[in-house]
């Protein structure tokens, strides 16, 4: 979500009222769909000066997900290839341009609604996941695999097999386990993206420096928030949507 701060609770330092700010709230409280929210100040971060309010709240949880997965999971480092299974979307957007940013080469798969945006996110290669096998091993070898997409375990089994011994199969779709390769050393992960404010607070000033961009796909009023449901249930929906509470 982002906000302006309305009230601060007793003893909370470091944000006065009318400051602009981002943050993931912690996924087992209430969220973010209302006028108000309650929030921790310990995950509060600046909201970005260079874009709308309104769009800063397309960043906390996927632009966390995705420096979670290649920095504290798969410790991406400069020159080595990164596969992202699945670039296209909303996570895909952010993990492209931050893989980038930390000088590695990216292949990417995303079908025809997404390929553009994965390319302009900066992606090295492109494979349409929709006409060809997404995964060939022409790809390999990988120092890392990021999966975003809903796949099956087999495809998820078959991303394993692309990367490097020693290297690491990072997998957000967690309703199925990351498998791991003890043979080769190749671990496999499960992420659960957690707030971090400092976290966020970098990606904030990448923003701003103009090295990471938020693409908005759609902006909805809150009273349309079942429409967003429906359109993401039918696998309609593209990039990422935020919900426009009305102002008080
Ligand atoms: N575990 C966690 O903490 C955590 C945190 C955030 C997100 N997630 C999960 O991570 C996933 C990604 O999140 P998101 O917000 O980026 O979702 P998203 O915007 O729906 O992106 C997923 C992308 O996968 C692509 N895709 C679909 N089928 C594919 C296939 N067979 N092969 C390759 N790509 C395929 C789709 O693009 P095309 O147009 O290319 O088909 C879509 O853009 C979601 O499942 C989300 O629930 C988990």
């Amino acid at each position: 979500m982002s906000g302006t701060i309305a009230e601060l609770g007793e003893g909370v330092g470091g944000f006065q009222v009318g400051d602009r700010v981002v943050g993931f709230l912690p996924m087992a409280d209430d969220g973010a769909a209302a006028e108000y929210v309650v929030a921790p100040a310990e995950i509060l971060a600046p909201a970005p000066t260079s874009v709308p309010l309104v769009d800063a709240a397309a960043l906390p949880t996927v632009g966390l997900t995705a420096w979670q997965a290649l920095f504290d999971h798969a410790k991406l480092a400069a020159g080595q290839r990164v596969l992202i299974n699945g670039a296209g979307g909303a996570v895909g957007g952010y993990a492209v341009q931050l893989a980038k940013n930390a000088g590695a080469y990216v292949i990417a798969t995303a079908g025809p609604h997404s390929a553009d945006r994965a390319k302009a996110a900066g992606a090295d290669e492109i494979i349409d996941h929709t006409t060809t096998t997404a995964v060939t091993s022409a790809t390999a070898p990988v120092d890392v695999a990021l999966n975003l997409a809903p796949i099956e375990p087999a495809q998820l089994a078959a991303l394993l097999d692309l990367v490097r011994a020693d290297g690491v199969l990072v997998n957000t779709t967690v309703w199925m386990p990351a498998p791991s390769d003890e043979q080769r050393g190749v671990r496999g992960i499960d992420l659960f993206v957690r707030s971090d404010a400092a976290q966020l607070a970098q990606l904030v000033t990448l923003i701003d420096s103009g090295r990471l961009r938020v693409d908005v796909d759609q902006r909805v009023p809150l009273a349309e928030l079942p429409a967003v449901h429906a359109q993401a249930a039918a696998g309609a929906l593209h990039g990422k949507a935020v919900i426009v509470a009305p102002t008080a």
